[in-house]
């Protein structure tokens, strides 16, 4: 049985942008975040504390987190290492999320260290993150398919989720980076996940490269998961993952899911409003098929 309500983690103002070669106004991401906000988007990652130089256009993220916590938002922010996270801590933000690749060369070409390497500075960190109370979130990168590496083995990405689970994660977002997961594997790797770890928030994080995103959704959501990343208008992508291209996009998935009868508590109007203040600032086409059917311009 399906579930009655769902809970989408927008990603728009961080893995959205992050992709965009154009630096997008300070001003600009504000104002996205808060529409989203008022289109009923409780949980979102505003933006990631990564290396300016690698990632220009995550560079106002301390400017983006000054203005934009909410206290009925779950506010997430990246941090790839104790850099990071000593920026986080200057910060009011109280959630955080980790990545680290399930394929070793995707994550060296991510962030600059090996799988094993990574785990290994970000355990002592989730721990001390625990202790401070803060949510933790591990984003689990290729989980399904590398762009360098090819498949990957379920087990292999079992066994990073469970090194998260047992270091204190509160939740996993498991990622088909390169959008290249079909259902029949979605379903596979969610049930096990969802079997093995009942405690911890279980998330499904799909890019929609190949246009399997709502395809993956529904097995995922027949595999037992009720929460999934999205991005508004369909953007983003990992510029180290080459061809990589948006999220499924929340205006299309929230209204699958409403069509199906499962609350997402999402006003599609005021989606589509927000997806408006940044489409002008962006430079790729918005293709999904709610905003090409509802924009106004
Ligand atoms: P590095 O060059 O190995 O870092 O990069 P380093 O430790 O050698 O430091 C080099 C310089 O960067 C130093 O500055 C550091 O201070 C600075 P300098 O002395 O040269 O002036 N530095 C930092 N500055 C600000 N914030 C920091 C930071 N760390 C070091 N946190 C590093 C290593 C991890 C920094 C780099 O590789 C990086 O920033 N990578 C981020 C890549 C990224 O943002 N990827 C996209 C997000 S993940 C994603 O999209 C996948 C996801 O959506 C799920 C999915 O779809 O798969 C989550
Ligand atoms: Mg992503």
């Amino acid at each position: 049985t399906l579930p009655k309500k769902v809970t989408i983690i927008e990603v728009g103002p961080r893995d959205g942008l992050q992709n965009e070669k154009l630096f997008v106004p300070t001003e600009i991401k504000k104002q996205f975040i808060s529409a989203l906000r008022n289109a009923g988007l409780k949980e979102m990652e505003l933006t990631s504390f990564v290396s300016p130089k690698w990632v220009p256009q995550m560079g106002d993220a301390a400017e983006i987190v000054a203005d934009s916590l909410d206290e009925e938002t779950r506010n997430i922010v990246l941090a790839p290492n104790r850099k990071g996270i000593d920026r986080v801590y200057s910060t009011n933000c109280q959630a955080v999320a980790v990545f680290v690749g399930v394929s070793n060369t995707f994550n060296q070409k991510n962030i600059n260290k090996s799988t094993v390497d990574s785990m290994t500075e970000l355990k002592p960190i989730i721990k001390e993150l625990k202790e401070k109370n803060y949510f933790v979130r591990a984003c689990i990168s290729t989980a399904f398919y590398c762009p360098y590496e090819g498949k990957i083995e379920e087990e292999e990405a079992l066994k990073l989720c469970r090194e998260f689970v047992e270091t204190g994660a509160d939740e996993l977002s498991v990622a088909d980076t390169i959008g290249m997961a079909a259902p029949h594997e979605a379903y596979s790797l969610f049930s096990k996940i969802k079997e093995e770890f009942k405690e911890t928030l279980i998330t499904a994080h799909f890019h929609d490269t190949r246009k399997l995103g709502l395809a993956n959704i529904l097995a995922s959501l027949q595999a037992g998961v009720n929460r999934f990343d999205t991005s508004a208008g369909g953007l983003g992508g990992c510029p180290f993952a080459p061809g990589a291209s948006g999220n499924t996009a929340t205006e299309d998935v929230v209204y699958m899911l409403e069509r199906m009868g499962i609350d997402t508590g999402i006003d599609l109007q005021k989606l589509v409003d927000a997806i408006e203040i940044v489409r002008p600032h962006i430079s790729r086409e918005i293709t999904s098929g709610y905003f090409s059917l509802h924009s106004q311009t």
